[in-house]
């Protein structure tokens, strides 16, 4: 599967937007999120990664076409100088062929060095992606917290891990 990253130009910023509805609809599930009165899911922040220069985004294609997106920003949370992966998603379409994995390693490529990343415990999918994936870029040394209710609303692991050039 020959899965490309893009950073989203300016112009295909209403791609992002539609392909973050698709996403945000999946989210729905796991955060019981309700709908706007439009219809649509709100997304305050599809701006900023347009405007600020520690927010990156990126389309992930497969054969030319739309197949998900990356967002990821910096130094979140005081992680000094972390890179953070914000927003993560692949369509159905091509789920399960290994299209998530491959565009994680050529996301965490485009800045070698700290990451970090959280997922929520029922959301499956992420829940066996990310701690694989880590270990895959890093080498194997993750440094994983857990979060439990009711410090936030559902149980959720953030991951930290160095990712080392070409891993
Ligand atoms: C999570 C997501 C990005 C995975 O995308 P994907 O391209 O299907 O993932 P991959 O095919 O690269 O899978 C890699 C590994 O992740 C795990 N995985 C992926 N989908 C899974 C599923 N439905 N059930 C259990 N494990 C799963 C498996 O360990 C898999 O390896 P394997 O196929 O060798 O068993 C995708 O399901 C998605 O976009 N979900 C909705 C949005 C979301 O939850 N984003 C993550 C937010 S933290």
């Amino acid at each position: 599967m020959d899965v490309e990253l893009i950073a989203v130009s300016a112009e295909d910023k209403l791609v992002l937007a539609n392909l973050m509805q698709l996403y945000l609809h999946d989210f729905s599930e796991l955060d019981a999120r309700d709908l706007s009165p439009h219809g649509t899911f709100d997304y305050p922040w599809l701006d900023s990664y347009f405007t600020s220069s520690d927010r990156e985004a990126y389309l992930i294609r497969i054969g030319a076409r739309p197949a998900g997106f990356a967002l990821a920003r910096c130094d979140v949370e005081g992680d000094d100088g972390a890179w953070n992966v914000s927003e993560f998603f692949v369509v159905r379409r091509h789920r399960r062929r290994g299209v998530a994995r491959d565009a994680a390693r050529l996301l965490f490529q485009q800045h070698p060095g700290t990451w970090t990343l959280s997922y929520l415990h029922h959301n499956a999918p992420a829940a066996r992606l990310w701690p694989a994936v880590a270990v895959a870029v890093s080498g194997g040394a993750v440094h994983r917290v857990e979060e439990h209710p009711p410090t936030v609303p559902a149980p959720k692991s953030r991951l930290r891990f160095e990712v080392l050039p070409s891993k």
